[in-house]
């Protein structure tokens, strides 16, 4: 369905067509805009623009709901795998009993990576951070599968996307083994693809590795929570490199690199970070006034988002995985957690955070979560790389496979010198 909207610009009216989606706010069609106009439109940081159509996530910030292909996350998280999502996120529908196991066979058979690629894990230093060897890694895959870099052709795209999902566990635990001194363990595809990850990451030559499943039900949870979210800042920037035609490995290496940054991926990492600089609960309060106060810098990390004004709904799971996964390995007491928990019940009541609607996000209790398994704080961002993987292919080559997809290319207002003719350096006063 499409209506029009008419808007005045220099008492010119213009007429903009306004389109509707399945559900959520319609957009108005601004395309023509400069041709009709000669101006743009001016909204940095994107809070009013959509980019794309896209069929693939929907989110409701204002109600906290989070639906993939239509799916509440709640109910995937609970009741599938991590690879149900990636089918589901890649095809649109969940797949039959057939269609899923020909699909695990089909990832599984691409975990290994080019044995080269040793070569460049070793060209980093140990104390690299692990995200720096992803976004390198990840960019060079390009290099070693170049028989599947003809975005032109359907069976190559597929097989770039097989071959992303299945080897990002294992380029992600080498990135870990690498940064403590241990050799690297293959895959052992007898296992599904979180335990295999586990174990990749855990094992050591020396001993006998036995996944414990209530960890990796756990970490599988946590793939399928950040599997996809829509047009967020490093899917934005995968759609707007893919737009040019890139490949798809270096795409999703420039996914990495926005997922880098601390208002994003990097938020888990820094979260954690501040839960330990905070320390004990009586510091809460010192750590609230910092977050309100205008005149300094620091945010209350895992609070806050662009998009959802009300609790999280990834929030709510990673919860009570939390608490599952501290309860499995004995964990009674974590001061982190009881700095969490009040820190958490703090801001809910406290009238900024009310007034701004900032409820925890996702990232507010996985660093505990993943913490507790084993996982560095430097990995964790790299654990969100792992499962955003497959959101980046889905959104790309949905991008790739729209007839309408041009190159992406932002305007500008400028504000910079207006011409002026250039000096040379002997006549400059
Ligand atoms: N602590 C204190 N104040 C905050 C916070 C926070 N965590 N987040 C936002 N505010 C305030 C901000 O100062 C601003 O106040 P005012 O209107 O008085 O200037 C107001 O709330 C709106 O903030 P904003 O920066 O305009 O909001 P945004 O949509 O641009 O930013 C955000 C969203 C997630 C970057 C931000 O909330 C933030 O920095 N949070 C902490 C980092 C974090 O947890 N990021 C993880 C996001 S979820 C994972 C993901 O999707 O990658």
């Amino acid at each position: 369905m499409s209506s029009n909207s008419t808007l005045s610009v220099d008492n010119k009216a213009v007429e903009l067509a306004v389109k509707e989606g399945t559900i959520g706010p319609s957009v108005i069609d601004i395309s023509k805009l400069y041709g009709q106009t000669g101006m743009f439109t001016y909204d940095p940081g994107f809070t009013s623009t959509a980019a794309c159509e896209s069929k693939i996530t929907y989110i409701d910030g204002d109600k906290g709901i989070l639906l993939y292909r239509g799916y509440p996350i709640d109910q995937l998280a609970e009741h599938g795998d991590f690879l149900e999502t990636c089918y589901l996120l890649l095809y649109g529908e969940l797949p039959t009993a057939a269609q899923k196991a020909d699909f695990d066979y089909r990832v599984t058979r691409h975990t290994m990576v080019h044995d080269q690629m040793n070569r460049f894990f070793t060209g980093f230093r140990r104390d690299a951070h692990p995200m720096a060897i992803m976004v390198g890694c990840v960019g060079a895959l390009s290099a070693f599968y170049h028989d599947s870099t003809d975005i032109s052709d359907p069976h190559q795209r597929m097989i770039a996307s097989m071959r992303m999902i299945a080897k990002m566990p294992t380029l992600a635990a080498m990135a870990y083994k690498y940064s403590i001194g241990q050799p690297f363990v293959h895959p052992q595809n007898d296992l599904d693809y979180t335990s295999n990850f586990l174990r990749m990451c855990f094992a050591v030559p020396a001993e006998e590795y036995k996944v414990n499943p209530v960890l990796a039900r756990a970490l599988d949870r946590i793939f399928i929570l950040h599997a996809d979210h829509e047009q967020n800042a490093s899917t934005s920037t995968v759609r707007l490199a893919g737009s040019s035609g890139a490949n798809p490995f270096a795409c999703i290496a420039a996914g990495i690199a926005c997922l880098w940054g601390p208002a994003h991926g990097g938020a888990n990492e820094a979260a954690l970070k501040m839960l330990e600089e905070i320390g004990t609960p009586d510091r809460i309060p010192e750590y609230i006034a910092k977050a309100k106060d205008k005149n300094d810098p620091f945010r209350l990390m895992g609070f806050g988002h662009r998009v959802y004004k009300n609790y999280d709904p990834r929030a709510r799971i990673m919860q009570k995985t939390t608490h599952e996964v501290l309860n499995e390995l004995g964990i009674k007491d974590d001061p982190l957690l009881d700095v969490a928990v009040e820190l958490e019940q703090i801001a809910l009541k406290d009238e900024y955070f009310v007034e701004k609607k900032l409820y925890p996000n996702i990232d507010f209790y996985s660093g505990i979560t993943l913490k507790a398994m084993g996982f560095p704080t430097s990995m964790f961002t790299v654990l969100f790389a792992l499962a955003r993987t497959v959101g980046w292919i889905a959104q790309w080559s949905e991008m790739i496979e729209d007839p309408s997809q041009r190159i992406g290319r932002p305007r500008q207002l400028y504000t910079g010198a207006p011409l002026r003719p250039y000096i040379q350096e002997t006549l400059r006063a």
